[in-house]
């Protein structure tokens, strides 16, 4: 915003400098030399203005910018269940790998953390799109696919084993309007305005590169479309899930403010998770 004005502000002095020398050649080639010398000293003067305002005077120069942006990310020695990478004051925790599928689909999923609740509270319209941003096994995705008789759940994960999971469930359900998608760690590889809802659940805490995808996964909502995080309560000892796995409402209201996303409710329904509504701030 700064470097925009100054930037306007040079652009003035040079019109009205390069005007000032313009008249004053005219002037002197009619050779009208009153006219010429004061001309002359306008000219003087409103270069002396310029070098002034815009290279002499330390807090009005033009910031020279050099491209190099300090890294938004810095590094730690990994805590047990980190990667040593850190956040916006915050330890980035350790992907959980494929072969922890099994505790993803315990029977006692539902007793613990009440994912129908979850679902129901989502509202879903039947045409809507959802991304399942770390679909992991497809537990939540194909729960919400009978909902969406018009629309479909894009299941996006960067680990080939869980949707070959998530194949395998869905043809074993007859599902089939659960599409997977492979991620990388910075691109959920979504299209632009695809999609109605993107939904994380207890996945947001490791995502390798949060801002780069939280990025993109804006890019991907259609207007008016919602961003939901289910992550365990960082707030409650209670909560037995590692430190990294957890995360407090603050935190993530931080860390989605900066990539433009405003908070719109938090849902108190669910055992031990925050459910946390967001949407663009330029969108509303
Ligand atoms: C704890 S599991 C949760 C799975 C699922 N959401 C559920 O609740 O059953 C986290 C999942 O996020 C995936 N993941 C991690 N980083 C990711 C990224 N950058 N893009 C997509 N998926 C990612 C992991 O591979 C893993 O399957």
């Amino acid at each position: 915003m700064r470097s925009h004005f100054y930037m306007y502000l040079h652009s003035v002095f040079w019109d009205i400098s390069s005007n000032l020398v313009k008249v004053y050649f005219e002037k002197s080639l009619s050779q009208d030399t009153s006219i010429g010398n004061y001309l002359r000293l306008m000219v003087i003067l409103f270069s002396l203005l310029c070098c002034f305002l815009l290279n002499i005077t330390p807090g009005l120069a033009i910031p020279v910018s050099n491209n190099i942006s300090p890294s938004i990310y810095s590094q730690k020695s990994p805590s047990v269940d980190g990667i040593g990478k850190v956040y916006m004051g915050r330890e980035i925790a350790r992907v959980m790998g494929h072969t922890g599928a099994g505790w993803l689909e315990r029977p006692s999923r539902e007793v613990e953390e009440a994912p129908s609740k979850l679902i129901a509270a989502l509202a879903l319209k039947p045409d809507d799109v959802v991304a399942d941003i770390g679909a992991g096994t497809g537990y939540i995705s194909l729960q919400m696919a009978p909902l969406l008789s018009r629309g479909k759940v894009f299941a996006v994960d960067v680990q080939p084993e869980m949707l070959e999971i998530i194949k395998y469930l869905q043809t074993e359900k007859n599902i089939d309007n659960v599409e997977t998608i492979l991620a990388t760690p910075k691109n959920p590889r979504l299209s632009p305005h695809s999609i109605d809802l993107a939904l994380m659940v207890d996945v947001y805490h490791e995502l390798e590169y949060p801002q780069e995808m939280m990025e993109k996964i804006i890019t991907a909502l259609k207007p008016g479309g919602k961003v939901v995080l289910v992550e365990y309560r960082a707030e409650n000892p209670l909560v037995m899930i590692k430190r990294l796995h957890k995360m407090s409402q603050k935190q993530v209201k931080r860390e989605m403010q900066a990539v433009g996303l405003k908070w719109i409710e938090t849902k108190n329904i669910l055992p031990q998770q925050h459910l946390m509504v967001f949407t663009p701030i330029s969108r509303e």
